[in-house]
């Protein structure tokens, strides 16, 4: 027998096929009974006619339970109403495990309760688009850097020292030592990336903020290209033409399911390049104009970045922050030393910063003189100076959250809808 998926159903009006899923939902009007199928493609309407079917498969449709497992077979047929154009005529009908009172009914429930049942509610058709687009998003990630000639880069999770900062690291035992889970790759890239000349890692970070904000998980997912000889104009050429590529691809690639989140897709089409460029002064001036008043040398918080960007329809570029509130490892202003040449992008719709990145310090003693005044020790970044001391060269990359712009693609307030298990403040289950 032909076995179809959902999304392919198309192809096949006219023909007898099988579908196996599970029941999404269920309504019944005399001698019709019309299941709503998913098959975790899609969902399709599949009507048991009394007239076409033995009792025995009326009967078994009229007492199916939400989320049972099933697999169908019936014939193809074009519908105008349904958002698909097609439904099935069902000849046949096969209960493969029954589900007994699933607990997620079509009603509203809260957050908490659905996040208990995580497990479960990935198969409600929101969850359903949203992990299908951040599945499209690192696909994309990955064909842009794979066609531009980086090389994948897998850096290490287990690491003895700290990149962002020693208040945010998750420890662990590592037999007579400490480890810390990784916050970024970036220090081993830029290893690759001296050792390969682009590099790019993509994979799971950590970090241990004690904030419930809508845009920061424990564990995260981060893509983090690196290029030697490139300099912060460079990165911020890249991360525009990056961020343009992958957005562009979501509209093209996963419509339907932009549609099911009622997306407002028009404002997506509009992610094109150039993106704006602003440095950090020019920031300040919009938040003075707004009346917001920020201490130069301070870090935006997300009500800050969410101000700054209404001023602009697309992403927009934040360059050269102080270098007193950014990491050890970026380099300073050649023009003025207080600054670092370092880029932030801001999402517009209030999404708050998506990419974080610049050009690195590539001076051996700079380097030293700023790990020792970020207080860190010398001692687990000795194998980092190195790359300062064979053939160090201008480099430069940048790390993009992958659950923020999951977020803002999908339209989604909170960052625990884009990932299938959130790992948040208070959340570790399921
Ligand atoms: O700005 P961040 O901290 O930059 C770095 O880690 C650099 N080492 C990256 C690099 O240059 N290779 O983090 C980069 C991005 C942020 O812009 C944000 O999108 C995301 O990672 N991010 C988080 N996403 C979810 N939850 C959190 N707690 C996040 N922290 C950062
Ligand atoms: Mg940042």
């Amino acid at each position: 027998m032909n076995r179809i998926y959902v999304e392919d159903i198309g192809a096949h009006e006219g023909a007898e096929v099988v579908l196996s899923g599970w029941l999404y939902n269920k309504r019944s009007s005399g001698k019709l009974h019309f299941l709503q199928v998913r098959d975790g493609t899609g969902t399709v309407q599949c009507v048991v006619f009394k007239n076409d079917v033995d009792p025995g498969v009326f009967e078994l449709a009229g007492g199916l339970t939400q989320e049972s497992s099933i697999i169908v077979r019936g014939t193809v047929r074009a519908d105008q109403r349904s958002p698909l154009g097609f439904e099935v005529g069902v000849d046949r009908l096969e209960l493969v495990g029954e589900s007994t009172d699933f607990p997620i009914t079509p009603k509203e429930h809260g957050v908490a309760y659905l996040l208990d049942r995580r497990h479960l509610w990935l198969r409600s058709a929101k969850q359903h688009a949203v992990l299908r687009i951040r599945s499209e998003i690192a696909h994309a990630c990955r064909e842009y850097l794979d066609k531009r000639g980086f090389v994948l880069f897998d850096s290490p999770i287990l690491t003895p020292a700290a990149c962002e900062g020693t208040t945010t690291l998750f420890e662990t035992p590592y037999f007579d030592e400490t480890a810390y889970l990784t916050q970024s790759g970036q220090l081993y890239l830029e290893a690759g990336a001296l050792a390969l000349g682009k590099a790019y890692c993509f994979g799971p970070t950590f970090r241990a903020e004690k904030s419930k904000t809508r845009r920061h998980l424990m564990e995260f997912w981060m893509v983090e290209p690196e290029v030697a000889y490139m300099d912060l104009e460079g990165d911020m050429d890249l991360a525009e033409d990056f961020v343009e590529f992958i957005v562009q691809r979501v509209i093209e690639r996963r419509r339907r399911e932009l549609d099911t989140l009622e997306r407002d897709v028009a404002k997506l089409q509009g992610i094109r390049k150039p993106f704006p460029r602003i440095r950090y002064d020019d920031a300040l001036a919009i938040l003075r104009d707004k009346g917001i008043e920020v201490e130069w040398g301070s870090d935006f918080g997300a009500e800050e970045e969410t101000l700054i960007s209404e001023a602009y329809d697309r992403p927009v570029l934040v360059h050269r922050y102080p270098a007193e509130c950014k990491a050890f490892y970026m380099k300073n202003d050649p023009t003025d030393a207080r600054l670092a040449l370092c880029v932030d992008m801001l999402a517009p719709e209030g999404y708050g910063e998506i990419i974080g990145g610049g050009q690195r310090e590539d001076d051996l003693q700079t380097l030293r003189d700023k790990i020792a005044a970020h207080e860190l020790p010398e001692e687990p970044f000795a194998w980092y100076l190195d790359l300062r001391r064979y053939g160090s060269v201008p480099h430069a990359g940048f790390g993009m959250g992958i659950e923020r712009v999951v977020a803002w693609v999908c339209g989604l307030r909170h960052v625990r809808e884009t990932i299938p298990f959130p790992r948040m403040l208070e959340r570790l289950t399921p």
